[in-house]
């Protein structure tokens, strides 16, 4: 049967501060019927405290996985930091993580692909385990939107949110954990969906900063249109090509950028709304958080032998499906 990788443990983060819609009400022109109807979201999460980047929810996430795991955290061999905002452009957030956490024998590194971020760190970090090259692999997904949206911009402000989560990846040899993956990109579309300037192409000077171009910029419409077809695609194909029926699924894990997304996902795949995990309403789309944080929040209702179905898409574009099978039993 070979060695799988399976999800053993999982941690979550989310900051204290909730930014409500009332209160985006009286920052930008909109209102709290607009976001609910276009978006499903209630309220995000802020990261307030001075100074603290994406590595402070990381850790806090990775320290709640390895107590509720019971390791040390001089087990874990691999750290993937799946991240679109790194606490730096260059210095690794994973690095500075895995030494925080006292993952003194890892090796580790960033993974940026948008808001496949997580996706593609989990099949990445898979592949170390079913190698049989390493048996502790640790994969965050964390991201501090606040620190790249403009809060005059109230096409993006409302959408996004601070969180991170965390799972652990250990190998199986009863068959369950990653069965299989499907990965996409598409670059031509880029121009959809960017922070145009602080990159090599257009560095940041005086003048990038004036014309807010270091803030996140999305064609909302088009990232929308795409997102629908590409995310029910691969969906449907990894069912397919899995013989896997809407009845053989117990959970679709959809990234969480907007509930309308969601649901046309779930309705190409056939899949009942109490399969979805859903937390849209509670974090907003936190980019490489959103799969591991539903993980967080759902992990009670997951029993060992579950089948569940991941589908995410991101700029780039960056898109794609996991099917895996939950290995253990609430405790
Ligand atoms: O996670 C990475 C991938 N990202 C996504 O998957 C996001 C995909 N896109 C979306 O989720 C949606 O396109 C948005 C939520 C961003 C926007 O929703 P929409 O239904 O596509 O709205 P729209 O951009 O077509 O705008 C409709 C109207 C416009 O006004 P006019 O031109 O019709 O007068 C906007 O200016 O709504 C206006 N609008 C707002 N009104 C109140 C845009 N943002 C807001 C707002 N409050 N926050």
């Amino acid at each position: 049967m070979g060695i799988k990788a399976a999800i053993t443990a999982v941690g979550g983060y989310v900051p204290d501060y909730r930014l409500t819609n009332s209160i985006l009400e009286t920052m930008v022109d909109t209102t709290n019927d607009w976001i609910m109807s276009r978006t499903g979201i209630e309220e995000r999460r802020i990261l307030k405290e001075e100074g603290a980047g994406t590595s402070f929810m990381a850790i806090k996430a990775a320290e709640e996985l390895l107590e509720k795991r019971g390791i040390d955290a001089s087990e874990i061999e691999l750290v993937i930091c799946a991240t679109a905002t790194p606490d730096m452009m260059v210095a690794s957030t994973a690095a500075y993580v895995a030494t925080k956490i006292g993952a003194v024998n890892a090796f580790s590194f960033d993974l940026q692909s948008a808001c496949s971020s997580f996706l593609y760190g989990l099949v990445t970090g898979a592949q170390f385990i079913e190698a049989g090259t390493h048996k502790k692999v640790l994969v965050i997904g964390a991201d501090k939107m606040s620190s790249i949206i403009d809060y005059t911009d109230r096409t993006t402000c409302v959408i996004f949110g601070d969180g991170a989560g965390a799972v652990l990846l250990e190998p199986n040899e009863e068959g369950l954990g990653l069965q299989d993956s499907v990965l996409k990109s598409d670059g031509s579309g880029r121009e959809f969906l960017y922070i145009k300037s602080g990159g090599s192409m257009h560095p940041s000077s005086e003048e990038t900063v004036q014309k807010r171009e270091h803030f996140v910029h999305q064609e909302g419409p088009q990232v929308f249109k795409f997102a629908v077809t590409n995310m029910a695609d691969v969906s449907g194909q990894i069912m397919e090509r899995n013989n896997l029926s809407a009845d053989d699924v117990a959970f679709l894990v959809p990234h969480q950028a907007n509930k309308r997304i969601i649901d046309a996902t779930a309705r190409r795949m056939g899949i009942g709304e109490d399969k979805v995990m859903l937390n849209i309403h509670k974090y907003g789309n936190t980019t490489s958080g959103t799969l591991p944080l539903c993980l967080w929040d759902y992990e009670k209702r997951l029993k060992k032998g579950d089948n569940i179905i991941f589908s995410a898409f991101g700029g780039g574009f960056t898109w794609g499906s996991v099917f895996l099978t939950w290995a253990y039993d609430p405790s």
